[in-house]
């Protein structure tokens, strides 16, 4: 979360840190803040938005071409002006924006305080650039090596960018944990959290390498040098990909235009992927990745977990391989058992969740073979993992995951035929006509979402439920986990997925006359049994909403409302009953007046633990 965008250079810094920043506020959106060198260092930060931020700045604020700016989602401290970045030194020597965490920051505080040292806000990041100008004024040691130095006590993650007020025309950067992206242009540097602001400047990158420090100056090279202060070098890459300014294409919002445009996109990740025209190669390296592996474990956060779990149903139902899910938060903590004979499968959309990345590298370390799906090209997740197959659906802006999600099921059934396909756990024949239905899939999905008006007339219905019930079994159990996740992020409705004969085990507890129960229904053999789960519901008088493959036929009066999904192989009913969870909560928060773009609390990129 955070995001970070400097410039030094021969132009004017302000508009490019504004046209950055706004492409960052995917990473935290609840304040943001700029510091531009001119004739003095102005600096200028407010809680709220970009725009908001940019309201306020003074007319002269485009003289200065250097500058460094931040969009904030709070770790320590609320959503204030004053605990917005840039933070500075108490001397005002050191200016200093951060994306990471600070573990420690309370105990240095504590020992900086006794020594005297004012501090302004309540973040973290105000203990570090206090830490550094400690280091720097107790040693009278040069910056670089005040930086060295004081990271040496800093526990948890970072990327920053510092400037120094003795140096005025150069910017100091570093990251451990936290990406950091260099774009090197004509006589200008463009430093950012990913490489979508920088690739309008500039398609050569440097990835800045964890613990490496750069000094950026404009019209000299960069120079670079580890924490024994020897110069090392850094690889220039190239951009390899385009990245289209996204528009809202005459949506009300990002998450409507996502959702719509899944048909086309699943569509196209599947030409790509099935038509040989992807260039990730995973899939044809699939036999030999398989060829000695006794055991798959998919790690991933939320949404992205959710995917995992309905592969875990398709992998095992048909390429009989043993699967675990786990979530990477907990992985990376639990002392997992791991070898050479586990595929650990990391699933992300942006690639740069902290906790995914934790869990993989411990993975990796283990001897693990590991691969990563994920949507955000070069992404930290698609660089250090050994195999990546890219989702290839486009930039998603809207916070809730949709059309990356939507991509995660489809990529993972394709991977589980293939993986049936190579251990030859189903007949050819079934696999041919398997795979030949879901590269229709597009399709169904297509219809599925002309169900928007009947959901969005259910949805005026919700907008005063306190809590809201998901109920599934087998593979669409992940997407009633699913489905309750994307209602309570967009409306801050309570909801709740359960496995639906889990109910009278404890949840149906919570039965209140008309409290809302959403079921998954497919016609695959678990069918009765769900009907007769849901039979216990509406007998608890609760309102009954059933989301059904059109071919499945229900008793009269069974539901208050019936949403018909397009009859389809049951295997592809994950993919498909995604498209009316999606839109409920979509109309169901746009009803009750949240920003379905960007709910309260949250952010796109989840880069601390
Ligand atoms: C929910 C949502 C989140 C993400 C989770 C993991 O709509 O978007 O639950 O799925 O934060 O993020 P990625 O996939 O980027 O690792």
């Amino acid at each position: 979360m955070c995001g970070i965008m400097a410039y030094v250079g021969e132009q004017s810094a302000f508009p490019i840190l504004m046209e950055g920043l706004k492409k960052l506020e995917y990473r935290g959106y609840d304040s943001a803040g700029v510091a531009v060198m001119s004739d003095e260092l102005r600096l200028l930060k407010k809680s709220g938005k970009v725009n908001n931020l940019e309201k306020y700045a003074p007319d002269d604020i485009t003289i200065g071409t250097l500058g460094i700016g931040h969009t904030r989602w709070a770790t320590h401290g609320a959503a204030s002006d004053l605990n917005a970045h840039p933070h500075q030194s108490m001397s005002g020597r050191y200016t200093l924006v951060h994306n990471g965490i600070i573990e420690n920051a309370a105990p240095l505080k504590e020992m900086m305080l006794k020594h005297g040292i004012v501090f302004k806000s309540e973040t973290d990041t105000e203990v570090l650039v206090q830490l550094i100008e400690w280091y720097q004024m107790r040693f009278q040691l040069e910056t670089q090596m005040a930086v060295q130095r004081a990271l040496e006590y800093i526990e948890g993650s970072f990327a920053i960018v510092l400037f120094d007020l003795h140096t005025p025309d150069q910017l100091f950067v570093i990251r451990r944990g936290s990406p950091l992206v260099i774009g090197i242009g004509d006589d200008e540097y463009i430093i950012s959290s990913d490489p979508m602001p920088i690739a309008p400047h500039t398609d050569q990158l440097i990835y800045l390498e964890e613990d490496i420090l750069g000094v950026f100056k404009k019209g000299t090279a960069p120079s670079f040098v580890d924490a024994q202060e020897e110069m090392v070098e850094q690889t220039i890459e190239y951009l390899s990909h385009t990245y289209e300014d996204v528009m809202k294409e005459g949506y009300d919002s990002y998450m409507l235009k996502e959702i719509n445009e899944q048909p086309a996109r699943i569509a196209h990740m599947l030409d790509r992927h099935m038509g040989g025209r992807a260039n990730d190669e995973l899939l044809d390296r699939l036999p030999t990745i398989i060829s000695d592996i006794d055991r798959i474990i998919i790690l991933g956060c939320g949404s992205s977990r959710h995917s995992g779990l309905v592969a875990e149903y398709l992998m095992e139902t048909y390429a009989r391989i043993s699967v675990e899910v786990e979530y990477a938060s907990e992985f990376r903590y639990k002392n997992a058992m791991i070898g050479p004979k586990d595929l650990i499968i990391g699933i992300s959309q942006s690639g740069e969740t902290a906790d995914t990345i934790a869990a993989l590298k411990i993975a990796s370390s283990s001897g693990a073979t590991t691969i990563g799906i994920v949507n955000g090209v070069n992404s930290t997740i698609a660089r250090m993992v050994d195999h990546v197959l890219y989702l290839h659906m486009g930039q998603e802006i809207g916070v809730a995951s949709t059309k990356a999600f939507s991509a995660q099921l489809t990529a993972l059934t394709l991977i589980s035929m293939r993986i049936a396909e190579i251990r030859k756990t189903i007949c050819q024949e079934d696999t041919d006509r398997m795979l030949l239905d879901l590269k229709n899939v597009s399709e169904h999905v297509k219809t599925a979402l002309e169900c928007a008006d009947i959901i969005e007339s259910i949805s005026l219905d919700l907008l005063e439920s306190r809590s809201i019930i998901f109920l599934g079994r087998g593979m669409l159990y992940p997407i009633a986990l699913e489905g309750a996740l994307k209602l309570k992020e967009l409306s801050y409705i309570h909801a709740e997925g359960f496995a639906a004969g889990e109910m009278k085990h404890g949840p149906i507890a919570l039965l209140e006359e008309r409290m809302p129960v959403i079921a998954l229904v497919n016609d695959d053999c678990s069918l009765e049994k769900l009907m007769s789960n849901v039979q216990e519901m509406k007998a608890r008088k609760a309102m009954i909403i059933v989301i059904k493959s059109s071919n499945v036929t229900l008793s009269a009066g069974v539901a208050d409302y019936i949403v018909d999904m397009p009859d389809c192989p049951a295997f592809l009913s994950p993919i498909i009953q995604s498209i009316p969870l999606q839109l409920l909560s979509y109309y169901v928060a746009k009803h009750k007046g949240c920003d379905v773009d960007q709910p309260r609390h949250l952010a796109k990129s989840v880069t601390v633990e």
